[in-house]
């Protein structure tokens, strides 16, 4: 059985097999048993919110199940991707909307970056579980993701719904499914990662080219787009399952991980660092946030002036990233890959280019090699310039093949001004000296 999405209208990708439904067991896919007590959805239910209705009817749930490739089909590979667009989880004119992942698939085929024309080169794997309830809930409160999963009847009839709270996010009856699908794209492909890393010393990279995005995303809710915390999800299931106590997540969206880092404040295991635009949203993730207790060192914040670009970023890898990452010896790198920080983004005023994404893409990726034996998944966060975002992430496929950019054939400098090299380097200089880098 093969449960197909209906492309869009405008979209010419070859987006058809999203979820291929294997005759296998099926994991527990979100349903609480009926015997499983909840202290309560009350918070939940406080900030629901009905709206206007824009998305008609269910889907219905999402059936698949986990396959990791075998290890030949891993052994050829240079990079493995899932795809989890949540197609029915959108709202009109929103710019997270249910358009960016299909335009990244058919800017990769247009670029001859898909399976069809790179053969094992580029492996997309289909079949993979929403994440479990157990999975989710390494994260986030029982609470919130039972009141999620019941919200959706009311979403079903209202067509969509509003849950306010701090940048209010909004939720169709797909929703609960579609978000679990995400956070299990995410998990598969750390499963893969480490089953790759087993024999070989240069594994695939992976990218879960996933929405909805989850940094923001807190314990007891939704936030900024962000439904659950898909990085962090995949990091406590990394420790959990793979035994990899070490995670190093490098989230470069240009607003700040609030979520993920509050999840993992206090822990000593979990290095977080994150650059991000000063003063942009949500206010979090000032340079002397840097953890507490345990934790404290774990956490790195760098927030950049606006207006800083290639030239910032590639001194802030250079002399922030390697060596708090060295230091740290990871035992696997997960990255919140937002591309919002491009400076043809609408919602942020950074100047990153597309060889700016290319540049973090081939770097992290020998970082990797160099520290954790390749293991390395990229998670899609945000990005909402379907162009930049789309050309962004097909040339971080082209650093993970080693291949040269073509950024240049998209990048226009003349759109460019000068980046505040002054306030660039003394936010530099201010976080080694804070982290003692
Ligand atoms: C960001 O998320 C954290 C994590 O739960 C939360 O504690 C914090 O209040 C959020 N920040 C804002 C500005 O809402
Ligand atoms: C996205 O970038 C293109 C250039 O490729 C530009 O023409 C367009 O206006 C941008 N769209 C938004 C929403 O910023
Ligand atoms: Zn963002």
């Amino acid at each position: 059985m093969l449960l197909l999405q209906k492309p869009l209208p405008s979209f010419t990708g070859s987006l058809v097999l999203l979820v291929q439904h294997k005759a296998c067991k099926l994991k527990n896919h979100g349903r609480f048993g009926s015997d499983t007590k909840f202290s309560g959805d009350g918070y939940f239910q406080k900030h629901l919110k009905s709206g206007r209705r824009h998305f008609s009817k269910s889907r219905g749930p999402f059936v698949s199940c986990s396959l990791v490739p075998s290890t030949s089909e891993l052994s050829d590979a240079r990079v493995i991707y899932c795809v989890a667009p949540a197609m029915g989880h959108n709202q009109e004119s929103h710019p997270e909307s249910n358009f960016r992942v299909p335009a990244i698939v058919s800017a990769l085929e247009k670029m001859e970056l898909s399976p069809m024309f790179r053969g094992s080169e580029i492996l997309e794997l289909h079949s993979f579980s929403p994440a479990s309830v157990e999975d989710i809930v390494s994260v986030h409160t029982k609470a919130y993701v039972s009141g999620l999963e019941k919200s959706m009847d009311q979403a079903s009839q209202k067509g969509i719904i509003y849950i306010d709270g701090s940048g209010p996010t909004y939720a169709t009856a797909t929703t609960f499914q579609e978000s679990l699908l995400a956070a299990g794209a995410g998990i598969t492909l750390v499963d893969s990662v480490v089953a790759a890393s087993k024999s070989s010393q240069d594994p695939p990279m992976g990218f879960a080219l996933i929405r909805p995005p989850g940094h923001h995303a807190i314990p007891k809710g939704p936030m900024g787009f962000c439904v659950f915390g898909n990085v962090a999800i995949a990091a406590r299931y990394a420790q959990r399952v793979h035994g990899l106590k070490r995670v190093f997540i490098i989230d470069f969206d240009v607003h700040h991980g609030n979520g993920t880092n509050d999840a993992f404040y206090d822990d000593p295991d979990i290095f977080f660092l994150s650059t991000h635009q000063d003063g942009s949203y949500p206010g979090t993730g000032k340079i002397d946030e840097v953890g507490h207790g345990s934790g404290e060192g774990a956490t790195l914040n760098l927030p950049l002036p606006g207006g800083s670009g290639d030239i910032a970023m590639r001194t802030v890898f250079d002399e922030v990233i390697v060596p708090s990452a060295q230091r740290f010896k990871p035992d696997i790198i997960l990255v919140s890959a937002g591309y919002d920080g491009h400076v043809l983004d609408p919602l942020a005023s950074l100047q990153f280019t597309t060889g700016t994404y290319y540049m973090l893409a081939s770097n992290i990726k020998q970082l990797a090699k160099d520290l954790c034996g390749g293991r390395c998944v990229f998670f899609l966060e945000g990005g909402y310039n379907l162009s930049s975002l789309s050309y962004s992430v097909a040339d971080s496929f082209r650093a993970f093949l080693g291949e040269p950019s073509l950024a240049s054939e998209f990048d226009d400098p003349a759109i460019l001004y000068e980046e505040p090299s002054t306030k660039v380097k003394q936010a530099i200089q201010k976080v080694k000296h804070l982290h003692s880098l």
